[in-house]
């Protein structure tokens, strides 16, 4: 019998390295994987070190094309098989489209959207047989078409989609589908886009990437299909389904326009 693992994404800092710390809490061994390895060996030091559950690290790029083979020979190589998939690894870029690097907007759907969607694909056979899930780490900023992180919305509405229609097809199935969309939440998230988190968050206690992972946790256990953390996200995402797009629009652009400024 292989060892069920939760998986995931992203969890050298952030919301991921919470979502992986409660996960161990609540007794899951753990598969880590991000780019930076040095954060890697001290998010699975502080982890095995609180709670002594299993904890394997795994240093990749999943903008790479071959990344789910390369998880597939690690989960093998240790007799690992994916009961929690958490597909949490993401970024964004702040700017006009026409101003931003191809590369850069290009891999952020390689990330966002194509790793996502190749990981869940991969491993859904196994998460079936053990019984677990997907959690996907969406934002409220897949509510809308956002100008000045445009791509970056454009990402996130994918995931939140997705997670919908998966959620619905494997009703069936007994397995959790969950979409976590947080509103701001301080990480190293806005230094990689390039800009300041303010505005909204500012008007109530930010909610800290530990409340956001402890929430999306419950909420995932919990089966339910979409969870925003906190009450001034919870409001954004109210009124943007009742708000005309062209309203929406301009209010964002600027609000995007006067945190890169910052
Ligand atoms: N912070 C917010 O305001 C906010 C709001 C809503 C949703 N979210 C979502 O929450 C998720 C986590 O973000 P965060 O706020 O916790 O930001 P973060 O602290 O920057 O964490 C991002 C994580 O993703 C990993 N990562 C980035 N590029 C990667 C790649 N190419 N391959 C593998 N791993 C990669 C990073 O590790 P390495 O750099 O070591 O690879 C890091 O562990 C993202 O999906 C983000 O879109 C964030």
């Amino acid at each position: 019998m292989s060892r069920p693992i939760a998986l995931v994404t992203g969890a050298s800092s952030g919301i991921g390295e919470e979502l992986a710390r409660a996960l161990a809490e609540q007794g899951e061994d753990l598969l880590l994987v991000a780019r930076t390895e040095s954060e890697l060996v001290r998010v699975r030091g502080e982890i095995s070190a609180a709670t002594g559950r299993f904890v394997a690290i795994l240093p990749l790029d999943l903008e790479r094309a071959d990344a789910v083979e390369v998880i597939r020979e690690a989960l093998s190589r240790q007799d690992l098989s994916v009961c929690h998939l958490i597909n949490n690894a993401g970024f964004g870029l702040a700017g006009d489209m026409a101003d931003l690097p191809v590369a850069g907007q290009v891999g952020m759907v390689d990330l966002n959207c194509r790793a996502l969607l190749a990981l869940t694909l991969a491993f859904l056979p196994q998460i079936r047989e053990n019984g677990g899930g997907v959690l996907n780490v969406a934002s409220v900023a897949g509510f809308t078409p956002g100008p000045g992180l445009a791509v970056y919305y454009a990402s996130k509405a994918f995931v939140v989609s997705l997670t919908r229609a998966l959620a619905f097809e494997e009703r069936e199935s007994g397995i959790r589908v969950c979409a976590l969309c947080p509103g701001p939440v301080p990480t190293k998230f806005g230094t990689r886009a390039g800009f300041h988190l303010s505005g909204a968050v500012d008007l109530t206690r930010p909610l800290s990437a530990k409340d956001v992972a402890h929430i999306g946790l419950a909420g995932y256990f919990g089966r339910r299909t979409i969870v925003v953390p906190g009450l001034i996200p919870k409001l954004m995402v109210a009124i943007l389904a009742v708000m005309p797009t062209r309203i929406v629009l301009p209010v964002l652009a600027r609000a995007q326009r006067q945190r890169r400024s910052r």
